[in-house]
């Protein structure tokens, strides 16, 4: 049995909670929230004891393997209590939400020499390990990337999400994904400029966030990519379109389904149906139990350089 414990009992815990709970070679041991009620409402429904420090928890289950799932700006304490423990932590995204506190934060994982996975989920879907090969005997030169989502139209106005200053806002905490893949596909973007406006709400007060937003890209490679972002879109799309000499692909990221189009032929490549969290969880989970790190699919460090890219590029468009 592999003993498990996860801190930061929101939204996205409940995915790796489920993922957890349909391990058979898994018992899940502790939860920890400073909301200690969310704790508990966890503990209900997946096991374990409820928890409201990390440190206590860490200390009374000693879990061989901890899942980080706290708003961006709390990596620190979480992080470093595991580090101190040599308990290995898979981290949801973003590294943080600020560059200098992430860069800190990496250089006291280093010491420690600290085994963490960050939740870039995409880079271990199928879909994708199926376009690399696809793309492999082909040249790209140019990528459109789009991810869209209603929340401004559906939203109350004073939910967090839309406090930059708690999330890093939709480019630091959402399109970081397709950042972070793009660099996974293509290698790292040299140069970045945007343009963003508010069709829905204007900013004011902890309403700071930009609603649409247009990037261009330049990669090292030569490579130019656009990255279009709208929070006032009909529904949750994310599609990354490739042109390459040969063919033309198509990811479309949430129902994980690849195109390929060569001339009039076209092939459709469909993930699994399985959730697509469940492929990073069980990598995760193999690195725990074989104690072999080398093909950890995003390390901390490699997640500063993403997170870099969403700053930069936030920047760009900040108005
Ligand atoms: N990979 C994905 O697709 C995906 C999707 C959603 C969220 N996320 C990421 O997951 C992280 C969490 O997002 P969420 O939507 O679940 O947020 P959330 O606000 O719903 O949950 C975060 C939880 O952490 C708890 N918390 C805060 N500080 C804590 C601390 N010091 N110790 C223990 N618990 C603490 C909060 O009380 C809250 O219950 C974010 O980094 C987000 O970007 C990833």
């Amino acid at each position: 049995m592999i003993k498990t414990a996860l801190i930061g009992a929101g939204g996205i815990a409940g995915t790796h909670l489920a993922f957890l709970k349909s391990r058979k070679d898994v018992e899940l041991a502790g939860i920890c929230d400073t909301n200690y009620l969310k704790a508990e409402e966890r503990v209900r429904s997946f096991g374990g004891r409820a928890y409201k420090d990390i440190g206590q928890m860490l200390d009374s289950e000693k879990p061989q393997a901890v899942w980080v799932c706290t708003p961006p700006r709390v990596r620190y304490v979480p992080l470093l209590a595991c580090a101190e423990r040599n308990i290995p932590v898979f981290c949801e995204k973003p590294a943080e939400a600020g560059l200098q506190e992430a860069e800190s934060l990496n250089r006291k994982l280093a010491e420690k020499k600290a085994k963490v996975q960050v939740g870039y989920v995409f880079r271990c879907i199928p879909a994708v390990q199926k376009l690399k090969e696809q793309m492999q005997d082909d040249k790209i030169h140019l990528v459109q990337s789009l991810y869209s989502c209603n929340l401004s139209l559906t939203d109350e106005v004073s939910a967090p999400r839309f406090n930059k200053s708690v999330t890093g806002g939709l480019l630091v905490e959402q399109a970081t994904h397709n950042f972070d893949l793009l660099r996974y596909l293509f290698g790292e973007v040299s140069s970045v400029s945007g343009l963003a406006s508010n069709p829905v709400h204007k900013k004011e007060g902890n309403y700071s966030i930009e609603e649409v937003i247009s990037l261009s890209l330049k990669f090292e490679s030569g490579m130019i990519a656009s990255h279009c972002h709208s929070w006032a879109g009909d529904s949750w799309r994310n599609v990354i379109t490739i042109i390459g000499e040969k063919r033309l692909y198509r990811l479309s990221l949430f129902d994980r389904i690849l195109t390929v189009e060569a001339g009039d032929q076209k092939k459709e490549i469909v993930d699994p149906p399985d959730s697509a969290y469940d492929y990073e969880d069980g990598i995760f989970l193999d690195m725990v139990v074989c104690g072999d790190w080398k093909n950890n699919p995003s390390t901390y460090e490699d997640a500063i350089k993403t997170l870099k890219l969403s700053l930069e590029a936030d920047k760009t468009v900040s108005i």
